[in-house]
């Protein structure tokens, strides 16, 4: 198994390339399913969730090419409405072939998605949603079989809490429905937003376009024709990179990006001392390295992403004084929190809450367990005295492409090794 070795204390400085945003291709991928004609994506990312996706839905019939990060995909030859175990056991986001094959095909099986290391990951609302729009959902050998001989129809839907695949799954399964679908409680986040623009891009009817409340007027089963599409910048990968930069010190612009995206993520860095220039899709940001601390909660967009919190934990360990973070989303979202204890962190928990008393930070044997996780750890070892081993990669290989070579262009000192 790969690992990576990084030695501390190197600034970094130059340009990165921001790929296109994992969490924005997996639905859109999973949207092709609604379409008639060859479905082609440019910038799409060259991570291996992105591969497991086109792998699910190769195996239902779909033929595609992927060429770097161009890909053509034709769903028409689908002839399976089963994804299985093997392969959505690897990728909860599997679950977002769900919406598209019941509203094309009126019946589908697809497995239960388990839960994953940061929490149970629940689907109740994705299925309460369809149940509304008339499906039949049975739970039976650990997959969920949802039917609709005579297709899906409109209705109004009541999302409990903001879910961003569920609303991604309804979206796409309303496009196709007959009659008009509400979302009521939708959420709000830039990869829904491509989502219903590309589905009104294709001729669907739809209001509320990244407000909390969706309506999709649907086709009748009328299959899509999608228009050629650019999949958005990675607001993910470009805080992760923000923050290495802010942790290590030093200047480097960020290229192909959307500062729209990252309000709440500069926000946090401002308080924490760090001075950026923005250049139209670029942002430079300049860090000596010190960092104040910071109070963070986690919401829904545009509030402060879940997804960024394990990258904050990191810089709070070495800023100047104490920190907290709520985590409100996931409930087991700490356990980068024990790894980065083991490199000297001052890190206390309780429940969803974390206070972080900054200090110095020492290499150490450590072990990613989640994709945002294992960011954490590397950003903790670009600034930590001595030699870092990050242990069980293939996490951020899942959502990060080329991490080491991108750090390593701009002067970190970190290998991939194999154990
Ligand atoms: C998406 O996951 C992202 N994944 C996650 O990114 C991200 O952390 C999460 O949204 C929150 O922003 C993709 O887009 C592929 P949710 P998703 O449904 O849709 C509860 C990463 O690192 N819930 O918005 O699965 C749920 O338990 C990944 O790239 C239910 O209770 O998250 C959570 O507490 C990690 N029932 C909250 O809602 C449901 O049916 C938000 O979950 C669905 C969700």
């Amino acid at each position: 198994m790969d690992y990576l070795e990084i030695k501390g204390g190197n600034k970094l400085f130059g340009e990165v390339n921001i790929s296109g945003a994992k969490n924005a291709a997996l639905p859109i991928i999973a949207m092709s399913i609604l379409a008639k004609n060859d479905v082609l994506v440019s910038n799409i990312p060259q991570v291996e969730d992105i591969k497991t996706f086109i792998k699910l839905l190769q195996n239902l019939g779909a033929t595609s090419t992927l060429d770097g990060s161009n890909l053509k995909i034709n769903t028409t030859s689908i002839n399976s409405t089963k994804a299985t175990y093997d392969i959505v056991r690897k990728m909860r986001a599997s679950i977002l072939v769900l919406g598209p094959l019941v509203a094309r095909y009126g019946y589908c099986e697809v497995s239960l998605p388990g839960g994953c290391a940061i929490g149970a990951r629940p689907i109740d609302l994705h299925l309460a949603a369809l149940e509304k729009m008339g499906a039949t959902i049975e739970i039976k050998d650990g997959y969920v079989i949802a039917s609709a001989k005579d297709g899906l129809k409109g209705a109004n839907i009541v999302f409990d809490k903001i879910t961003v695949t569920g609303t991604e799954n309804i979206v796409m399964a309303a496009a196709l429905a007959n009659g008009t679908t509400k979302i009521f409680n939708a959420a709000k986040e830039p990869e829904v937003v491509q989502i219903c623009q590309i589905l009104e891009t294709s001729g669907v009817k739809i209001e509320g376009i990244g407000t909390s409340e969706i309506t999709v007027h649907g086709t009748n089963k009328e299959l899509l024709n999608l228009p050629k599409i650019t999949v958005i910048p990675d607001r993910i990968e470009a805080g992760t990179y923000l923050c290495a930069v802010a942790i290590a010190g030093g200047e480097v612009t960020l290229k192909n990006i959307e500062p729209n995206h990252l309000v709440s993520v500069l926000g946090k860095l401002s308080d924490m001392g760090l001075n950026f220039e923005f250049n139209d899709k670029n942002i430079k940001i300049i860090s000596s390295g010190a960092l104040h601390p910071v109070q963070i909660i986690t919401t829904e967009f545009p509030g402060f992403p879940t997804d960024m919190q394990a990258q904050f934990m990191a810089l709070a360990c070495v800023a100047d004084g104490v920190s907290t973070i709520d985590e409100r989303l996931f409930e087991n979202r700490f356990m980068h929190a024990s790894e980065l204890i083991r490199m000297g962190a001052d890190i206390k928990l309780n429940g969803h809450l974390a206070t972080i008393c900054g200090d110095e930070l020492n290499g150490a044997d450590v072990m990613a367990t989640d994709l945002r996780a294992s960011s954490a750890l590397v950003l903790a070892a670009l600034r930590a005295n001595g030699t870092t081993r990050v242990h069980r990669i293939y996490h951020l290989d899942r959502g990060y492409e080329n991490l080491e070579t991108k750090l390593s262009k701009l002067g970190a000192d970190i290998k991939r090794l194999s154990e």
